[in-house]
């Protein structure tokens, strides 16, 4: 099964919500991150968790073990579903995240790779790979990876063994649905959507990648 994750990176409430009610029939999950939860506020969740779908708060937390457990404290009474953390600070800072995802009935996912060119300055020489074991260490859901590097998406594969892959970077950055689809568990696809005129038919053509 490859879920489509629809990105929700825009800055206006009610365009947020349009977007999101038009989508969601053609979605599997909802990611919101800073630029709509700085607009708008983090009451958003409660407005789009009732369309149904998992939310994925994107805000990449990466502090020390007790912030990290502040912030993922508020995010789940938000209403999120699972939040993603960044790995660099250590396992017990990734620990920090799944610990109060699970005591919500949350999900954490732990960015192995970012999708951009830049993330190679630091995301390389098997730090993936490092990421991928405080993963497994921590008992975190699955890494973010990136949809514009299918190769490296692959080797992590080999990491994580059955945990999940979320991958962002398709569309706008470059990725391809096709080359990436059958390697993950979802596509988490931003511009692509919410920028169309239709986004509701920009989604339903990402339909066949959705197995
Ligand atoms: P676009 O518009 O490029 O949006 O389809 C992609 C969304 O995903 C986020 N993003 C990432 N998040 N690691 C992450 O954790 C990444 O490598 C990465 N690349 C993109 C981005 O912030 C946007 O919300």
């Amino acid at each position: 099964m490859t879920d489509l994750i629809l990105s929700l990176d825009v800055t206006d409430r009610s365009e947020a919500l349009r977007i999101a009610a038009a989508v969601a029939p053609e979605a599997d999950a909802i990611k919101v991150g800073y630029p709509l939860v700085l607009a708008a506020g983090l009451g958003i969740a409660h407005d789009l968790a009732e369309l149904g779908l998992p939310l994925i708060a994107d805000f990449k937390v990466a502090d020390i073990p007790n912030t990290n457990t502040l912030i993922c404290e508020q995010v789940f009474a938000a209403g999120f579903s699972a939040v993603i953390a960044q790995g660099f600070p250590g396992p017990d800072s990734v620990l920090a995240c799944v610990d109060a995802a699970r005591a919500a009935g949350g999900e954490c996912y732990v960015v192995a790779e970012m999708s951009h060119p830049g993330a190679r300055t630091f995301f390389s020489e098997g730090v993936p790979e490092r990421l991928c074991a405080i993963v497994a260490e921590t008992g975190a859901d699955g890494i973010i990876a990136p949809a514009t590097r299918p190769e490296r998406v692959r080797a992590l594969r080999e990491q994580v063994g059955t945990k999940k892959i979320l991958s962002p970077g398709i569309g706008a950055q470059g990725g391809d649905p096709a080359a990436i689809a059958a390697l993950v568990d979802g596509m988490i696809v931003g511009r692509s959507i919410y920028g169309a005129e239709d986004p509701a038919a920009a989604a339903r053509a990402y339909a066949p990648y959705r197995r």
